[in-house]
Order: C-alpha cells, then structure tokens, then sequence
C-alpha cells in the first residue's frame, strides 16, 4: 500500500545509503545498502539497479555481500563506483572484526563482481588518528587525470574523540595515497562524518557529509538525528586541504525535511551533477515493514550553484512521466479552497502564490475523504512573520515514532525562507508515502515521509488572508513502473 510508484524501493528487505551512483555501459547504475533477509538493517549487501532516465529503474541481482574475512562482520558498508579500462569498479568498506576497510571490486558486464582478495586502503594506510574502528564510505572522484577518493572516520588526538574526512589519490584505484584532511570537527558521542562527497556543482567545489547527531541550532537546522551537510569552499587536492567560504565548522543542511540521509553524487560527462539520497532517517518506526519491505531513494536531483546556494531541482527526465495534468488560472485563497481536479498521492504539484498581505498560506496534502476540519493530513505551510517553512505530519493518518528517545519529535520540520517580495513558489513531489517539498526555485529542499492510506488523496489549500495564486499545475505521474 505504501510502496513508491516512482522512488527506487528494495525488492524485498531492507534499503539504506546509495551506493555506487555512476554510468556504466551507457546506462545509470544505483547500488544500495541492502539486507535481503529481512526489512531491517542487517549485514550489509549491496542492491543493484539500471535506468536509461534516472527515474524508471530495473533491479539486477545482488552485487556484492558478505563472504570473506575483510566483509565477515557487518558485511560491505557504503562506497562509490568508477569506469576504469572497460570494467565498473566498486570501493567500498569491509567490515571485519578487526575493523574498517575500503575493499575494491570488479566487473566487466556490470552485473557479476569479483572482489580484491586484501584492501586497498587498510591498516598502513590509516589517516593520522584514525584507529580504523570507524573509517567508512569511499567516494572516488577523478580529477586532473588521477583518482581521488574522501573517506570518513574517527580522529583521536590526545584527548579528543573526533571525525575527520580523508583525501587519498591514486594511479590505479589499486594503490592508494594519503593526502591530507579535508575536515576535522568533534560530535556528540564520538560521531563521524558518514559518507562524505565532493563535486562541483557549476564549477564550484562542495564538500557534503552526513554528520551524526549533529546538534540543531536556532536556524531550525540540524532537527533530524542524524543530517546532511553542504560546505561550500575550495579544494587543494594536490596538498589535500579545504578551504570552507563559511568559516571552519560552519555547515549548511541540505534539505530540512524529516526523512533525508547519506546523499550521494554523480557527475556526468557533461559537468551535470545529480544528487540522490536515502529518504528515511535511522531509528524511527517503519510502518511498510509490514509490507517486507524498508527504505526508498529520493528522487534524484540536479544541483546547481547560484548566488552562493546551492540548488535542487528534480532531474528533468521526470517531466517526461507527467500525464493528465491539471492547471488553472489565476485564483484568490481566502481561508479554505478546493481546486477542482487538484489531487492525489503520485503526482508533481508546481504551484506561485502572491501572498499579499496573508502572514499564513499552505497546502493539506494526503487529505481524507469526507467533510470536515478535523481530516487526517499532512501540511506545509509558510509562516512568514517567522520567514518559515513548516512540514507537519502530526495529523498524518499514521504516526512515524523516534525510537529510544533519538529525536524530541519527527512530526514536524521547519526550514528558513526569506521571501522579500512574497512571492512563493512550490514544488511538490508526492508518491504514496513520501513528499518532497522544494522552495524558491530548489533554493530550500524538504523531504518527509507521509504514511496514508491510499484513498488520502485530497489536497486543498488556505490561508489567512487572501492570497493570488498566480500559476498552479498538478501533473499526475504515470507509467514509471519500477520493474
Ligand atoms: C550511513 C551508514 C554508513 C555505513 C552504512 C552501513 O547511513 O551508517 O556510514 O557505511 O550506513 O549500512
């Protein structure tokens, strides 16, 4: 009932990080973090999927799981993957009992790997203060003709129980160098900086990361358990250093939504870089495991760099799924207003909204048939003496828990957004138990997860004084049938 009609779900079983997001053999390939005994984390595979669009995908066999001593813990932790000589190549972590490892292997059709008997980056070759207790996640990038990747992990010095993102460069993906630290910082309860990035979104460097238990501060950022993180800056890959625009120890969230973690990217040969991301948050309740199946993917995403954000939009492929769209002219919302022909639950909203002189206006989503206020639903709504995004789900039709206390709520998430001239302009991704929310051209990104029953597909809008909205279309998305 709640599968995604248009986001990657595991088979069966369970789905965290993306892993290995590359173009192999001229299609897309998206890897994941798997367990596919049960919808619960467990040692770790890696799932497979191919798409010619980044939004239809098709599921291949297993890649990779736990069978030699380097994988024989916790199985093969999250990494990345790059074309070298013909063959796609996967780094990625063993876990072990002695430890953390980044692991490589091979294959020549991109279906069946072989895997290096021994790391290619172990013991020896340790960051300084690293223990490689925690030192996970490779993400390879190329650059300048060599193969660069950024690892996370501990950092112990005296007595500091720190994080740090490693540089290491390579020749041959084989042998691997250490570089230099690209960032250090200390989290609660000797957190670490889980799969970091690098890309350069529009020619400009971003370092991304998904720090653990990152506190949240007065912004209203950081309110998830776990989050993900931007820092723009420059790189010095030759010495292995970066140099954040901010300020050290200053990060920008990514998207402020309940339900986003661990992104990774892709940068095609044309400079495009695409985002994806896992769209679930660690230690909450999850509702389709009943269904036997946990975890989805975030619709991939464009990231440019304008005017010193970084921005998100929905890759364009999806536009080619839009059907039976539905559109009006220009309206005023006074309180409450039904659109005729404005609904559903697998559908792309694109919606500007002149809000004068209103201080509230929003949208119910996932609404229940029949009369009534009191209707289960979700709402996103824009606060503008606060200059505030809020995504609520607290009167969703079934209630998502934090487990053991992790988090003080994750009903509702609230994101900044300065609109000088009042304009608001939305974008809303819906699909059966997911939203994803993008504000200000992908300036501000949201993503949560909804859970309804399937007949929840009213949608209304209201406000508390009138509002012009100027241009509404609701495209509905078919056809995209994941296989
Ligand atoms: C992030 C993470 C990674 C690790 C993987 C294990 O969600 O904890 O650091 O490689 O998940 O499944």
């Amino acid at each position: 009932m709640y599968r995604h009609e248009y986001h990657l779900t595991p088979p069966s079983g369970w789905m965290n990080d993306p892993n290995g997001f590359c173009r192999f053999g001229g299609r897309y390939h998206l890897f994941y973090q798997h367990n596919p005994r049960a919808p619960r984390w467990g040692r770790m595979h890696w799932g497979h999927a191919v798409s010619d669009d980044l939004i239809r995908w098709e599921r291949l066999p297993v890649a990779i799981g736990p069978d030699s001593f380097w994988d024989g813990a916790l199985g093969c932790f999250s990494g990345s993957a790059v074309e070298r000589g013909g063959e796609l190549c996967l780094l990625y972590t063993g876990v072990s009992v002695l430890g953390q490892y980044q692991m490589l292997a091979r294959s020549r059709d991109g279906v069946a790997f072989a895997k290096e008997r021994r790391p290619v980056i172990g013991r020896r070759s340790l960051p300084p203060g690293g223990t490689g207790r925690a030192f996970r996640d490779p993400k390879v990038f190329e650059r300048g003709g060599a193969y660069y990747c950024v690892v996370g992990g501990d950092w112990n010095a005296r007595r500091v129980r720190g994080t740090q993102v490693s540089l290491y460069r390579s020749d041959d993906l084989e042998r691997w160098r250490y570089v230099g630290p690209l960032l250090r910082g200390v989290l609660p309860g000797g957190g670490v900086f889980e799969c970091p990035d690098y890309a350069r979104p529009s020619g400009k460097d971003v370092l991304f990361a998904s720090p653990m238990r990152l506190p949240g501060n007065d912004d209203d950022e950081f309110e998830n358990l776990h989050s993900t993180v931007y820092i723009p800056g420059a790189l010095d890959a030759e010495r292995g250093g970066f140099e954040p625009d901010d300020g050290p120890g200053r990060y920008r969230e990514l998207d402020g939504g309940a339900d986003f973690y661990a992104s990774q990217t892709l940068t095609e040969p044309d400079g495009r870089v695409v985002l994806v991301a896992w769209m679930q948050m660690w230690k909450r309740t999850m509702p389709t495991a009943a269904e036997g199946w946990a975890g989805a993917m975030t619709v991939p995403r464009e990231l440019s760099y304008e005017g010193g954000r970084l921005v998100q939009r929905p890759v364009r492929e999806l536009e080619r799924y839009r059907t039976d769209t539905v559109e009006t002219g220009s309206f005023i919302v006074d309180g409450t207003a039904s659109v005729p022909g404005l609904r559903g639950n697998v559908c792309d909203i694109e919606l500007t909204a002149d809000l004068m002189g209103a201080s509230e206006f929003g949208l119910r989503l996932f609404l229940a048939p029949g009369e009534g206020a009191g209707r289960p639903c979700a709402t996103l709504r824009y606060d503008r003496r606060n200059a505030s995004l809020i995504l609520d789900r607290s009167r969703a039709a079934v209630r998502i828990a934090s487990l053991d206390g992790a988090e003080a709520g994750c009903d509702v998430r609230t994101t900044r957004l300065e609109l000088p001239g009042g304009l608001l302009r939305l974008r809303l991704l819906l699909d059966r138990s997911s939203l994803e929310a993008f504000a200000d051209g992908g300036a501000v990104a949201m993503t949560s997860l909804v859970y309804a029953p399937d007949d929840h597909t009213g949608v209304e809008l209201f406000s508390d004084a009138p509002v012009r909205v100027v241009e509404l279309r609701r495209h509905a998305i078919a056809g995209v049938r994941i296989g």
